[in-house]
């Protein structure tokens, strides 16, 4: 029997996905602290106790966002989403590639932060690094999207990511 596509996100999928968007902002405005703990800890100096709060709140924060995404992930395949707003095929082209490069990233940059801290894989760490300005750009790609949706189309894009009723 063929699973029926919904006409709106779940509340689950709504939470998680501002949770998600909350974690990664805190993450790229204050991610540098990992890098004053880890430079401590190599000089075997006691870290600040700010320094220490904000470097393992940027690996706990990490593992929740690997967590839920892996979640969201489960509840897209087996709920779905909405379909896609009207528009032409080149914007919708481009959302599903942002989503796409979305996904990519919130599962990516946990997993390399993970393996450059605690497996040293100097690597994954280079590429963590690199991830940030990806995110901010899709980000600021993400966020003018909704403000075009809702102020310029005036349609109610916006309102499916604030309301599970239809
Ligand atoms: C102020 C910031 C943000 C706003 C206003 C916003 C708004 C929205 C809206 C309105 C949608 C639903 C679009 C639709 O119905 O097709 C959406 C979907 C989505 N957003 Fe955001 N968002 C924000 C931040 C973020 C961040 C930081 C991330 C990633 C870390 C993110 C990732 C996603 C993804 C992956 C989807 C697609 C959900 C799916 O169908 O799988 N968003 N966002």
């Amino acid at each position: 029997m063929s699973r029926s596509q919904p006409t709106t996100y779940s509340s689950t999928q709504i939470a998680i996905h501002w949770i998600v968007a909350a974690l990664v902002l805190f993450q790229i405005v204050f991610g540098e602290s990992i890098k004053d703990l880890g430079r401590a800890l190599r000089r075997g100096e006691a870290p600040d106790a700010m320094v220490s709060l904000m470097g393992n709140l940027h690996i706990w924060f990490g593992v929740a966002i690997l967590v839920l995404t892996l979640v969201r992930v489960f509840l897209k395949v087996t709920r779905g989403a909405p379909p896609a707003p009207p528009g032409s095929a080149l914007s919708l082209f481009a959302m599903k590639a942002v989503y796409a490069l979305f996904y990519l990233l919130m599962l990516a940059a946990p997993v390399t932060g993970l393996a450059a801290w605690y497996l040293s894989v100097d690597v994954a760490g280079d590429i963590h690094e690199a991830m940030k300005p990806a995110f901010v750009l899709l980000i600021a790609i993400h966020v003018l999207a909704a403000l075009w949706h809702r102020f310029v189309l005036k349609d109610d894009v916006m309102g499916r990511m604030l309301s599970s009723r239809p």
